[in-house]
């Protein structure tokens, strides 16, 4: 089996590929064959060591897959081999093969692709839970959504899209725009050259009733300053690097609210509700309510150059690493 491994807590391009055999299956285990892992902004702060929870290297990093049972260990029979699966697994994935406990996996409906299943557990899964379970969004409202061209930032629109919402796409460049227009955004903004603040008031009709924030620094503000009568900012993330303070006048004046979310950590804590949410997922994507992006495929050999696209702020969609044979 191939694996990327970080030997050392460096920068992206210091994983390496490595081979070496498949150990005994664990009789509690499922072995998977992955097909494609999902490339996420969390994976180049893992293997540089920026992450909240720090691991000891060596480590594979990776933290969404897709791939087919190749076996089960014999105290399983909740799966068979050639089941279509998709897996969380926080680190590991970048790789040919791995071996899971049973309840850690999800079915895959033949609808979606390896590509896709592989990329949309975490992006939609936060964007769901951020919008179905905290924001409360209701159809009709309006979103502004930071770093819409991002992982997170597209899935939010095609979730807000299903539910209804006026959408628009906050992002830097002329091309992420374009690709936001084209999943389906009502309106966009370039922050990088308008006011965020400005612009989100005029094409929401007075203030929007959600900024959803994956970008943090000081788009925040602007975003919290953007919000109409009880609206709410949702904090996700802060893929710019900058952690911002926020004035409490600013959440006080309109009856506004800041939610934060986790669902990293609700999902490790509550995994029957977080399996629960995935269901949901995956039926409104088998029925066509959703559609997750076809993500750029790269092979296993570049993990280390796609980290860092990521990181640099590249990539408009999403992107998988696929093992191949
Ligand atoms: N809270 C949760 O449960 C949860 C779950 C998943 C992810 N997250 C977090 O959400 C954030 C976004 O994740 P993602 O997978 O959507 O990442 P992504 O695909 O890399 O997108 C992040 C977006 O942030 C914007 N950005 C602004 N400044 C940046 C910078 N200096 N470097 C990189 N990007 C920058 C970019 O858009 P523009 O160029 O258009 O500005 C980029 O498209 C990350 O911080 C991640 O850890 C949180």
């Amino acid at each position: 089996m191939r694996s990327v491994v970080c030997r050392e807590l460096d920068v992206p391009e210091s994983v390496v590929l490595e081979e070496s055999p498949p150990g005994p299956l664990d009789p509690s285990e499922v072995r998977v064959r992955v097909t494609a892992a999902g490339v996420n902004y969390v994976d180049g702060l893992f293997v540089q060591g920026l992450y909240q929870i720090r691991p000891e290297p060596p480590f594979t990093p990776g933290s969404e897959l897709a791939g087919v049972v190749e076996a089960v260990g014999a105290d399983v029979d909740s799966w068979a081999p050639g089941d279509r699966v998709m897996a969380s697994v926080g680190l590991g994935a970048f790789c040919s093969e791995i071996d899971l406990h049973p309840n850690r996996l999800v079915g895959v409906p033949e609808s979606i692709s390896d590509t896709r299943a592989a990329t949309l557990g975490q992006s939609y899964a936060t964007a769901w839970f951020a919008l179905t379970r905290r924001a409360m969004a209701r159809e009709g409202e309006s979103i502004v959504v930071l770093g819409a061209a991002g992982g997170v930032g597209l899935a939010t629109l095609d979730v807000a899209r299903s539910l209804g919402l006026f959408t628009v796409a906050a992002a830097s460049t002329r091309s992420k725009l374009d690709l936001c227009i084209q999943r389906g955004a009502h309106e966009v903004i370039d922050y990088s050259t308008e006011d965020l603040k400005t612009r989100a008031r005029e094409l929401t009709g007075g203030g929007a009733d959600i900024v959803f924030d994956p970008v943090g620094g000081d788009n925040t503000e602007a975003g919290l300053r953007s919000l109409r009568e009880f609206g709410r900012l949702v904090v996700i993330g802060f893929a710019s690097g900058a952690i911002p303070a926020l004035p409490a006048n600013q959440v006080l004046l309109r009856n506004r609210s800041v939610l934060g979310v986790d669902w990293g950590a609700w999902a490790l804590g509550n995994p029957e509700l977080n399996a629960a949410l995935m269901q949901e997922v995956l039926a409104a994507v088998d029925r066509g309510e959703l559609d997750p992006v076809e993500p750029e495929t790269r092979p296993l050999s570049e993990a280390g150059a796609a980290m860092r696209d990521l990181l640099e702020r590249r990539v408009a969609g999403k992107l998988c690493l696929v093992p191949g044979n």
